[in-house]
């Protein structure tokens, strides 16, 4: 409630809202069932994607580290997601763009083939209950999503708090032809939740993938 009630805040004040809306895209675009990249960001880089990207912390202090490359967040929530634009707008930021959308649809339907270098996927919801397998972010049709979406040598950085649900999705990843690289996990510690958990002295189970080749 305290959550959705601070949303409201913020887009009620016209400055954050002003600021919000040069990084939010519109519902209108989102549901088009297309993206147009090149036409999102000023100029052409290399792309990282997060998914369920919350408030933000990671992508934004990562997009503010690397200048020369573009980000792309998708957060399900809209109050979360407005609430994270509002943030992103308020530090000037001009090579990120924040997507309400389920990141499933995102990457399913609207990403071009081999157009993301890395994707960061750090403690979406585990629905640990067989009923609510279908809320689920990662499955097998998302890997194969996933792969399609990744550039060549491309990579997938994940975390979760959940270990069973951890080894879930590095399963399932390796099924569908990713390998483990040791790669560090970039936002494993430094996202809202891997702050929050690791703080609170909870373990972290996080490893990076490569995609496959897929001409093999
Ligand atoms: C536990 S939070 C983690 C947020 C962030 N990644 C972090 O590490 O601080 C999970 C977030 O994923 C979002 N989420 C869950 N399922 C999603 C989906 N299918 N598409 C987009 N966002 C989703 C939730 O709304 C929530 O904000």
């Amino acid at each position: 409630m305290a959550r959705l009630r601070k949303a409201g805040r913020v887009w009620r004040d016209a400055t954050a809202r002003a600021d919000a809306e040069r990084i939010l895209i519109g519902d209108a675009a989102a549901s088009a069932l297309t993206i147009d990249l090149p036409a999102l960001f000023p100029s052409k880089a290399l792309l990282e994607v997060e998914l369920g990207a919350g408030r933000g912390d990671f992508i934004m202090a990562r997009a503010m580290a690397c200048p020369d490359r573009n980000f792309l967040a998708v957060e399900l929530a809209a109050s979360v997601a407005r609430v994270f634009a509002a943030r992103a707008g308020r530090r000037g930021l001009n090579n990120l763009r924040i997507i309400r959308a389920d990141a499933r649809t995102l990457v399913n339907l609207l990403l071009p083939d081999g157009s993301v270098s890395v994707y960061h996927i750090y403690f979406p919801d585990p629905w640990p209950k067989a009923r609510h397998e279908k809320h689920r972010m990662v499955s097998p049709s998302m890997v194969a999503a996933l792969a399609r979406t990744l550039a060549t040598a491309g990579l997938i950085h994940v975390a979760s708090d959940v270990e069973p649900w951890a080894r879930q999705m590095f399963s399932m990843l390796t099924a569908g032809g990713f390998s483990e690289s040791p790669a560090e996990v970039p936002g494993a510690r430094f996202s809202g939740f891997g702050r929050k958990y690791l703080a609170a002295g909870r373990p972290i189970f996080a490893s990076s993938f490569r995609r496959p080749d897929l001409t093999e």
